[in-house]
């Protein structure tokens, strides 16, 4: 992910400036290429984090809003899209951690860290008690963190089971750094056990991938009657869940209809935006780069934008920073 560039027009757009105002905050010295000085055509992740701050151009600070992804069944989308919405918050200056809870360590990989090298994971917090400081490690985004995962955490299922209080753990280990974050993004792993049941424990927010496909009826019943039971048994009351639909290819009957059948039982959660089939967003996450990054104008980016503009309205928040993007 170090790799990143951003050429000057996405530079600028990014930072919410015109191509001239660049120029300007360029001639006052308040933006500097690290790049090619000489050329000041790319600039790094870095850049942007310093251009922001010299301009002022920080969004609000806000209490940490945990959004959990996930999905019982598998390959719906969970990794690409919260890894992806993730680094887009931090592209746009919130300050983000993402928490892989997968033992497959995907979401890592997609921020450009590798979950086998990582020396701690969640497991460390929250079974051995480390703190979750020590397990945080940056990644090249400025602004976005990451408790990583690898096959270590493939236990921990088994490690939780004999604890107290062991539906509260991941809440309670989250509490450590709520101040130093304004979202924390999980991603979870298609399976139904005490860490997704921890994970729905902490979180605010629930995010739903599911493909438009008749199968993805049979999951969400069984992650609804799970969040009802936690409502009854736990007395946690989610504040909002959204359900998105991803890889949409209206060419095909059958997803239509499924989409018709999702908006008419699930009405209530379910976004206005789907996320469309995107080759593009396939390949990014295959090679570990967000598609804001890889490719800012793909369909993948575009809809991912819509979904967490239309989550941000959902929850309460300002769209987009008018104040702070339209330059003043
Ligand atoms: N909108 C999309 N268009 C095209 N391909 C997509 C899209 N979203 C996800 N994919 C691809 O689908 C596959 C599964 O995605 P991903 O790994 O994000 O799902 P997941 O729900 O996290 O899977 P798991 O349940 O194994 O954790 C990946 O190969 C990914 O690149
Ligand atoms: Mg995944």
């Amino acid at each position: 992910m170090e790799q990143i560039r951003y050429s000057v027009r996405r530079f600028a757009e990014v930072l919410g400036l015109s191509p001239h105002e660049l120029a300007e905050a360029e001639e006052r010295g308040a933006v500097k290429s690290s790049i090619a000085p000489a050329q000041k055509t790319l600039y790094s992740l870095q850049d942007l984090a310093a251009a922001r701050h010299a301009l002022g151009r920080t969004p609000p600070r806000r209490p940490m809003r945990k959004q959990l992804f996930l999905n019982f069944k598998g390959g719906t989308g969970k990794t690409s899209v919260s890894s992806s919405y993730a680094f887009r918050l931090a592209e746009m200056g919130h300050r983000v951690l993402m928490i892989d809870l997968d033992s497959q360590g995907h979401a890592s990989k997609c921020l450009g860290i590798t979950g086998e090298e990582a020396e701690r994971t969640l497991f460390d917090a929250i079974i051995k008690k480390t703190p979750l400081e020590h397990v945080i490690v940056r990644t090249s985004m400025p602004g976005l963190d990451l408790v990583p995962s690898n096959l270590s955490m493939s236990t921990i299922d088994l490690s939780l089971m004999p604890l107290a209080a062991r539906e509260f753990r991941l809440r309670n280990v989250l509490k450590e750094v709520e101040s130093n974050y304004d979202y924390a993004v999980l991603d979870a792993p298609p399976s139904f056990g005490l860490l997704n049941l921890n994970a729905l424990m902490a979180a605010h927010d629930l995010i739903v991938p599911v493909l438009a496909d008749f199968l993805s009826f049979h999951g969400l019943k069984l992650l609804f009657e799970t969040v009802q039971s936690l409502e009854e048994d736990l007395e946690h009351v989610l504040d909002q869940i959204f359900i998105v639909i991803n890889a949409y290819n209206a060419t095909y009957k059958i997803a239509k209809e499924a989409r018709e059948a999702l908006e008419k039982h699930y009405s209530e959660f379910l976004l206005k935006q789907v996320i469309r089939q995107c080759t593009k967003f396939a390949q990014a996450s295959s090679e570990g780069i967000p598609i804001f990054a890889f490719d800012p104008e793909s369909k993948g980016a575009q809809d991912i934008q819509a979904v967490l503009d239309e989550i941000r309205e959902r929850i309460g928040e300002p769209v987009r920073l008018k104040a702070v993007e339209s330059g003043r």
